[in-house]
């Protein structure tokens, strides 16, 4: 069930936000460069589905999934300008993301977009998990980017099994073949973004050698804090036959309801600016 929310992303940018910490900033920031594009492919597929989805909840609940998806986009393209003003090629590396996303996205119809999506959707579900539970995830970091990373974690717990259900209720047939080859492919298409993301921050980090920020942002997702370790396990159980994402103990903390919000369905992500305000630190 999804919450609808006003967000905005203000506040002083620091080159590295996450309590001075190099890695653990480029940690996150290779996580929102590619969020603008992977957002807008995950909501093409639930636009798709909408139309051809009858169950009224069912068709609440894409609406609402559209609409925060469609805030993240906008926030995290807000981010990505803001971490160009901290000195690096954001832009320009947030496009090649969206380009391969594209390349991806041409050569699929909407049954596998929906299958990745929903493979998606665990991934980071599991991630948004770790992030409200583990303070060390977050420690040190400005109260804005904070806020941004813990206001995303909540929604997307909220809204994980939304694609689940559509590709389950669209493609009932071979459904797990399908979703399980899907994630698969999401999840290689993920990584591959997110490393390459990360030595492309990395080269514009002149405060230290490209291969030490590389080795601090694999301490930080592998080892003792494990954003990548923690969830292994858990990112496997989706190839149960019988999985769904209700059943894997991930669940926002606080009071959700269904939102209205179907006429927002035409919304373009990144479309209609957030303002970045820049209050002295
Ligand atoms: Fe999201
Ligand atoms: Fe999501």
């Amino acid at each position: 069930m999804t919450t609808p929310r006003d967000t905005d992303f203000t506040g002083p940018q620091s080159r590295f936000w996450h309590g001075g910490h190099i890695a653990r900033t480029v940690a996150l920031d290779a996580f929102s460069l590619m969020f603008p594009a992977a957002e807008a492919f995950m909501i093409r597929g639930a636009r798709t589905a909408h139309e051809r989805i009858e169950d009224p909840a069912l068709r609440r609940a894409i609406a609402g999934f559209v609409r925060q998806e469609t805030a993240h986009a906008r926030l995290h393209s807000a981010y990505n300008h803001a971490m160009e003003g901290r000195g690096f090629d954001a832009l320009g590396q947030e496009a090649r993301n969206g380009e391969t996303i594209a390349a991806f996205d041409k050569h699929i119809g909407t049954r596998r977009r929906v299958a990745a999506s929903a493979g998606l959707e665990h991934f980071t579900a599991l991630i948004a998990k770790r992030m409200l539970e583990d303070e060390r995830v977050l420690a040190g970091a400005e109260p804005h980017y904070r806020d941004l990373w813990l206001w995303h974690a909540r929604e997307e717990i909220e809204h994980k099994a939304v694609a689940f259900d559509v590709h389950a209720a669209l493609f009932p047939r071979g459904a797990w073949l399908s979703r399980t080859r899907a994630m698969v492919t999401a999840l290689l298409l993920l990584l591959t973004l997110y490393w390459w993301n990360v030595w492309r921050l990395a080269g514009d980090v002149t405060e230290q050698s490209r291969w030490r920020t590389v080795a601090g942002v694999a301490w930080f997702v592998l080892g003792p804090v494990g954003l990548f370790r923690s969830i292994a396990w858990p990112t496997l159980a989706y190839f149960r036959p019988g999985f769904h994402p209700d059943g894997s103990g991930a669940r926002g903390g606080e009071a959700t309801h269904l939102g209205s919000g179907e006429d927002r369905l035409g919304e373009r992500p990144g479309a209609g600016g957030f303002q970045i305000g820049h209050r002295a630190a």
